[in-house]
């Protein structure tokens, strides 16, 4: 979360989304202007971001122009005068594509292109990164939209709140004050958390691991699993309700578990970042935690995979009955549930990632040491 001005913002955009996208709208542009030449129309002040990062992915043929929206009262009968100041390049019979920060009532997308098309171009379409569908009114829809985005005041990214935030790298939205109804003790710079999701079937060593990362990294260590026995242990109506599917070998219903989980991340001032640990475990979660993350301004970092294969998993976990108490260790008919839960229901939040770019595995064979170095080198190279 960051402050501009008097207002508090959150990230809705980060700089890799943006740069992503950038990149697959000029690889568009440069599919459908192949072989002709082009004049791009930059909108300052706004755009000046955009605009320079799109134009690296451009390789056809092109100018660039600068120009601002001017209004200023004429005479009497002619009222208030629209004027595009830094229009040197002539525009008669050529591809025109205007280059907008953001579309949002429309009102100087529709005064743009009139005076535009004054000059005679052979046709003028927009390519805006930001548009704003409920609030659009105007006549000249954008052709090309990097993100169609709500009805909330955001900066960065060459947007600016009365002149400040043009520099931020990634795109803030305006907070909703209180929006989870959760008290954020949040201060520090939430986006530079590191946040990892520690990955694999029961008995992969997930909790083994997350204590090493968490003494390595100063992380703070959130195992659902664990809060949801600490609350069977002390018998509350949380422990109540969440045994009854935990002795089962079946999963807490995602409702209970996404609460518990926020509430729980939200309980640490200025953390460092967090190792979730057993959570996500179905790709509800993965949304609900993505979306959550993003209102206070973070996101994971990377899901770390513990790959053990299932005899070895058995062969665990029927050791750790021994000494843990845990009633879902010790039935064979109960860990193979949570095995067959576990690829039916889990092991597709590893796609979940994988699609992000945010996901790795490593050998979760051998000893402890050995397994923990791996996972530190793993860290070490995000
Ligand atoms: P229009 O309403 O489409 O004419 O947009 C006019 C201008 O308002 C844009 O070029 C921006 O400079 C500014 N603007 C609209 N929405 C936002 C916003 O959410 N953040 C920052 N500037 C905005
Ligand atoms: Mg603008």
């Amino acid at each position: 979360m960051i402050q501009v001005l008097d207002k508090k913002f959150e990230v809705f955009i980060t700089k890799e989304e943006l740069s992503r996208e950038v990149a697959s709208l000029g690889q568009i542009l440069n599919e459908d202007y192949k072989g002709e030449e082009v004049i791009f129309i930059a909108v300052l002040n706004g755009s000046f971001m955009f605009a320079s990062d799109l134009m690296k992915e451009i390789d056809l043929i092109s100018e660039i122009s600068f120009i601002k929206m001017s209004s200023y009262q004429g005479t009497e009968s002619t009222g208030r005068v629209d004027e595009l100041i830094g229009l040197k390049n002539d525009l008669k019979d050529k591809h025109v594509v205007i280059i907008e920060d953001i579309i949002d009532s429309g009102i100087t997308i529709d005064k743009i292109n009139s005076l535009l098309q004054m000059e005679s171009p052979k046709s003028i379409k927009t390519c805006t990164l930001l548009y704003k569908p409920e609030a659009f009114k105007g006549q000249h829809k954008p052709h090309y939209i990097g993100f169609s985005i709500p009805n909330a005041f955001v900066v960065g990214y060459g947007l600016d709140y009365d002149e400040k935030g043009r520099n931020l790298d990634a795109i803030y939205q305006i907070k909703e004050e209180n929006k989870t109804g959760f008290q954020l003790n949040m201060n520090n710079n939430t986006d530079q958390m590191l946040n990892i999701v520690l990955f694999g079937p029961p008995g992969a060593g997930k909790g083994t691991q997350s204590t090493k990362l968490m003494e390595q990294y100063g992380l703070v260590h959130l195992s659902t699993g664990d809060i949801f026995r600490a609350n069977i242990k002390g018998e509350t109506e949380l422990g109540i309700l969440a045994k009854s599917y935990i002795d089962k070998g079946q999963l807490v219903p995602d409702e209970v578990t996404i609460d518990l989980l926020k509430s729980e991340v939200l309980k640490h001032e200025n953390p460092k970042g967090f190792i979730f640990d057993g959570f996500p475990r179905t790709n509800k979660q993965a949304d609900a935690l993505d979306a959550f993350l993003k209102e206070i301004g973070t996101g994971i970092s990377q899901m770390i995979s513990l790959d053990v294969e299932e005899e070895e998993l058995k062969t665990r976990l029927a050791n750790r009955a021994k000494d843990s108490g845990r009633i879902d260790d010790a039935d064979p008919e109960v860990i193979q549930k949570r095995i067959n839960v576990y690829r039916s229901e889990t092991a597709p939040v590893k796609e979940y990632y994988a699609d992000q770019n945010k996901w790795m595995k490593i050998n979760g064979l051998g000893t402890v040491e050995e397994i923990t170095s791996r996972l530190f080198e793993a860290v070490a190279s995000l």
